[in-house]
């Protein structure tokens, strides 16, 4: 059954005078994996940092697995790397699989003891990742694609149901946003957890993603990724003219 697990309703937000979210309703289903978009300053990293309890309702309602967010407690449902996670100073003297335990000190406490249990977990989050093999790798000496991944194992070792990242891809090359696409689809459609991204790969997005949000302060679309492409077409046609349209149609069925 398709369950909501994150709801927002009429939901604004203002940092000091100026309202930088207005009005926004979404809800996420479970097992989705969606993707928001918008320009640079249009609230992406806001929005996420309210549904994380990071900045202060002010007005609207968040709802998380079913409860008010001023009463939820469960954080440990949810995964989050930050937009700054890239810029992490990597010349801590850490190991991979250190980086990876830290994930596990909001469960298990600061002075408690460190499992067999506990260090399975870190592996088959590194596992999850395809990092395995770098785990004893000091993390300053990885590529920033390489430790990106590391920070989303951090995060998924307390074994999350929801995660939450924002711009993971600005640290991957092209050649490589392929495969970091197919890692996220791996996490989304084999281990059951259900996605949201922020990024401005949009070209690339749409057949990789369940779902679309569009936001500019406001939320100008949401709606599956069919129903997205089908917007796209219609916006280049109304930019440019239906010759595009036309374009579009033979190149759907191969030839031109
Ligand atoms: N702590 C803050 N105090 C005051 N204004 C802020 C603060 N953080 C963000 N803003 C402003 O709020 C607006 C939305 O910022 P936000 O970081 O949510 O945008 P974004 O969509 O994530 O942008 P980007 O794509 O650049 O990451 C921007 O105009 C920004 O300048
Ligand atoms: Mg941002």
């Amino acid at each position: 059954m398709m369950t909501s697990i994150i709801e927002i309703k009429q939901l604004s937000y203002r940092y000091d005078k100026d309202t930088v979210l207005e009005n926004i309703n979404l809800s996420i289903a479970e097992g989705s994996f969606l993707a928001i978009v918008g320009p640079n300053g249009s609230g992406k990293s806001t929005l996420l940092k309210l549904i994380l309890g990071l900045l202060k309702l002010q007005k609207g309602e968040i709802h998380l697995f079913g409860q008010e967010i001023r009463r939820f407690k469960d954080w440990q449902r949810i995964g989050y790397v930050s937009q700054k996670a890239n810029s992490f100073n990597t010349d801590f003297p850490a190991t991979v699989f250190e980086v990876v335990a830290s994930g596990l000190t909001k469960r298990i406490g600061m002075f408690n003891r460190f499992t067999k249990e506990h260090e399975a977990r870190v592996l088959d989050a590194l596992e999850a990742v395809d990092m395995a093999q770098f785990k004893n790798r000091n993390i300053g000496e990885l590529s920033g694609g390489q430790q990106q991944r590391v920070f989303i194992a951090r995060a998924l070792v307390s074994e999350p149901q929801v995660l939450i990242l924002d711009e993971p891809t600005v640290g991957v090359d092209a050649e490589n946003v392929n495969a970091f696409y197919q890692m996220l689809d791996y996490l989304n459609k084999s281990k059951g957890i259900t996605l949201m991204l922020v990024t401005h790969d949009i070209g690339t997005i749409s057949d990789k993603v369940s779902h679309v949000a569009c936001l500019n302060k406001r939320l100008h679309f949401h709606g599956d990724s069919k129903e997205f492409e089908q917007l796209r077409m219609e916006d280049m046609s109304n930019a440019y003219g239906h010759d595009v349209q036309l374009l579009t149609h033979h190149h759907e069925y191969g030839g031109r």
